[in-house]
């Protein structure tokens, strides 16, 4: 027997969705979106059907990073509203039944928080430790080969003290020392003060970069390195990441976290998936969910993916919650990845497969990533590694055919779709076959059929290009079958067929299903609920 429904986490039976908050809805006028738009759209979200928000920071900062560079972690930055605004949503999206997830960037701050101007003023100012602080190398050089995530050396000169500073992404990203106890202390406070608010969790951004090697080795070459690929894969950052003393530092925040009762700790974690499960640390010292990205990377074709999914179940081990993700405002937009037709299918998986699902902002409208003309480039990682850039997938969210998409009232910070009077919530809303719609119904089925929530994983085989899984719980079973390739496949089962067919992404009528086989047209998936 398993255990009933309601005996499960709120985030194990929920559906999480992400706001970059500067392109979700603007309210003030001024091209970036903000809390108050937020607000705006709650309605939206509780139609939609999502159980969590997760929104991208919203501290104080110089935005070198939009907002990944921090100069106050207990501040709201005024761009996108006051305290007042943020208690006023966390109030809000409590009412409607809705959780609120907060990113939290603990593994490095602006250069311009005062904790680094202090550390920076002198090498014996009590703050110099809180930062990662070396001497040069003999020949004067950075004192190590590790590199920058945003290209060129990690490294970078201190005139006034005559030292390097550590940073693993833009240089105005200095790292925290996390072998500094009163760093730790100061992040820990940090996030009691948003969990004594009320928030339901954290997002923790690049987590397993919080410790470094404390004999600081360099990184070994990356003997599959081709040039021209960033500079961050030169090297394995064998020394750089993902040492063992980060699963400390997590304990501790789950320290901090459990006495608040079921809040959620997420971690940003690109690793493979061997190490991906580890951060889940043991008995429940780990994050409660290390953000699964393996449907970004996978090679979308239906044998690799079939290979995951069973690769990843295998992986995880009693106790350890998996989770799926399809995209987010770092990586290209999901349709643009795999085009219109697979990124349904892969809405499917994203939605019946086991595990928390976490949404991206406008993907449930089918928003694909926008050409940005040179002069309008905004991410700084264009500019430090050009074609990198993040501005794509970071468009405004187009709520109408109206100016601006309904976003605001101005032109925005980044441009719009071109397809945007097609392609947005009020039209879609009312269009049986569009992105929304799918989305719409198979938030609506997951949320009526545990099995779907919180039931087994069995993979019933790959036929072609036909994926065939089943979802159970206690007895209720649900049925999967997408098939990724372009040809109709059919399923042969070894048992009887029946029940109701509760999605076909073609939008073929639904019904009954009694049969020993299921005919599947290409680039179509069914959802069935059986007998
Ligand atoms: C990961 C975030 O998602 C990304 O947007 C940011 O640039 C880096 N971490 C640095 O904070």
């Amino acid at each position: 027997m398993q255990k009933e429904l309601e005996e499960y986490r709120w985030w194990q039976k929920g559906i999480i969705y992400q706001v970059y908050p500067r392109s979700f809805k603007d309210a003030s006028g001024d091209g970036t979106g903000d809390l108050q738009g937020i607000m705006q759209k709650l309605d939206y979200l509780a139609w939609l059907g999502v159980d969590a928000v997760w929104v991208s920071p919203i501290y104080p900062s110089p935005m070198d990073d939009f907002g990944y560079d921090i100069t106050d972690y207990t501040g709201i930055e005024p761009l996108f509203g006051s305290m007042q605004d943020f208690d006023e949503l966390l109030h809000l999206i409590h009412q409607k039944g809705m959780k609120l997830i907060l990113d939290l960037v603990p593994n490095h701050t602006s250069y311009l928080h005062p904790w680094f101007k202090e550390s920076r003023s002198s090498r014996d100012n009590p703050r110099r430790d809180w930062y990662i602080w070396r001497d040069p190398a003999p020949d004067g050089g950075p004192p190590n080969n590790w590199q920058s995530v945003f290209g060129g050396s990690g490294w970078e000169w201190d005139e006034e003290t005559g030292q390097y500073y550590y940073h693993a992404f833009l240089k105005e990203q200095p790292d925290l020392n996390w072998r500094n106890p009163d760093v730790k202390k100061a992040m820990f406070d940090v996030m009691r003060f948003w969990l004594e608010k009320g928030v339901d969790g954290f997002r923790v951004d690049v987590i397993w970069h919080l410790m470094k090697d404390h004999l600081f080795r360099d990184n070994p070459p990356n003997p599959d390195y081709i040039e021209g690929e960033p500079d961050i894969k030169r090297y394995l950052n064998a020394y750089s990441e993902d040492q063992p003393g980060v699963h400390d530092i997590i304990a501790g925040m789950r320290k901090v976290m459990d006495p608040y009762g079921e809040r959620l700790l997420i971690g940003e974690i690109y690793l493979p998936i061997g190490r991906l499960v580890t951060y889940y640390g043991k008995e429940g010292a780990g994050v409660h969910l290390p953000f699964n990205f393996q449907l970004i990377q996978v090679a979308w074709d239906a044998e690799s993916i079939y290979a995951l999914v069973n690769e990843y179940e295998g992986s995880l081990l009693p106790g350890n919650w998996p989770n799926w993700v399809l995209g987010n405002h770092d990586k290209d937009r999901v349709l643009s990845r795999i085009g219109e037709q697979q990124a349904r299918l892969a809405a499917v998986l994203l939605l019946t497969l086991r595990g928390t699902p976490t949404m991206y902002y406008g993907d449930e409208i089918g928003m694909h990533d926008v050409h940005i003309p040179p002069e309008r480039i905004q991410d700084p990682k264009e500019l430090t590694m050009p074609g990198y850039s993040r501005d794509p997938q970071r468009t405004p969210m187009q709520w109408s055919n109206a100016a601006y998409a309904g976003f605001s009232e101005t032109e925005p910070w980044l441009p719009l779709a071109d397809d945007y009077q097609a392609r947005n919530v009020e039209t879609e809303k009312e269009a049986a076959g569009s992105m929304l719609s799918l989305y719409k119904r198979l938030i609506e089925v997951r949320k009526q059929e545990p099995a779907l929530q919180v039931g087994d994983f069995i993979p019933l085989g790959l036929q072609g290009q036909l994926m065939v899984f089943k979802r159970i719980h206690n007895g209720a079973g649900v049925l999967v079958a997408i098939n990724f390739g372009k040809e109709k496949a059919v399923y042969q089962s070894e048992t009887k067929l029946q029940g109701e067919i509760l999605i076909s992404v073609s939008g073929k009528p639904e019904g009954r299903l009694v049969a020993d086989s299921i005919s599947i047209e290409g680039e179509d998936a069914v959802v069935v609920r059986l007998d």
